[in-house]
């Protein structure tokens, strides 16, 4: 069930973004005792991770892994774990033990996926997560999901290298398996560079090869997207 909002601007929408983290943590650590979630990079979730770094949470129950990486080291201005660590880790202190990165510093795109589905193996035999974040590109990625990329038709690995040919470069993703076991998958877009893509994968036919985004399809979860309001002006 895809549960769709529409918010006044970016403040807002980071603002909706914290309230769906923190019910979906608080349900987790009441039924678990812990909570697990997979962040995102690009700049989108900058203002929701400044946001969580001032919001009251018993943090220490918190796992944080990744949904994707790019290659490059982890002081890198291009890391996702580095915009994570500036934002959220260091403001809320978070103990060493509860951050799980994709190990760039091996320099082998192969390798690094190999260790972090060895990371991921440390949630069950089929992992999944209590929340998993995801913005979408311009192209309709998500992740490191590209259009007609391999990662698109991994069925049993939990996260690969994906060879990104636009790119001319490998990423490092977790899979469509891993997101769709996921509890929730909140999916955020911001701003009017994003129009056409979310017209299209809301709106348009469902080609996932074309628009990779689209394979988010929930086996037994919450599937919630906020939008800004030019993010939806073209629906
Ligand atoms: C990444 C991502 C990627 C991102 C989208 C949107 O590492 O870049 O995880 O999938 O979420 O490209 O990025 P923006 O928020 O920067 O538009």
């Amino acid at each position: 069930m895809r549960e769709t909002e529409i918010l006044e601007n970016a403040d807002r929408l980071a603002a909706r973004a914290v309230e769906v983290f923190v019910e979906t943590a608080n349900l987790a650590i009441a039924t678990t005792d812990k909570f697990t979630v997979a962040l995102s990079g690009g700049s989108t979730p900058k203002h929701l991770y400044r946001k969580l770094s001032v919001t009251k949470l018993p943090w220490a129950r918190v796992q944080f892994y990744f949904g994707d990486e790019r290659l490059v080291p982890p002081d890198h201005p291009e890391s996702n774990f580095r915009m994570a660590e500036e934002t959220l880790f260091e403001p809320l202190g978070i103990d060493r033990s509860q951050i799980h990165r994709w190990r760039t510093e091996l320099n082998d795109p192969e390798q690094i996926a190999e260790d972090y589905r060895k990371e991921l193996d440390q949630l069950g035999i089929a992992p999944s997560f209590d929340l998993v974040l995801l913005g979408i590109g311009e192209d309709c990625h998500t992740a490191s999901l590209f259009p007609n990329t391999d990662a698109l038709n991994e069925e049993t690995r939990s996260a690969v290298a994906n060879w990104v040919p636009k790119l001319g470069q490998h990423r490092v993703t977790v899979t469509f398996p891993v997101i769709n076991r996921s509890a929730c998958v909140l999916v955020l877009a911001s701003g009017n560079s994003k129009a056409a893509a979310v017209r299209q994968v809301l709106k348009g036919s469902y080609e996932p090869a074309r628009f990779p985004i689209q394979a988010v399809e929930l086996k037994d979860g919450r599937e919630v997207w906020l939008l800004d309001k030019e993010a939806a002006s073209k629906l």
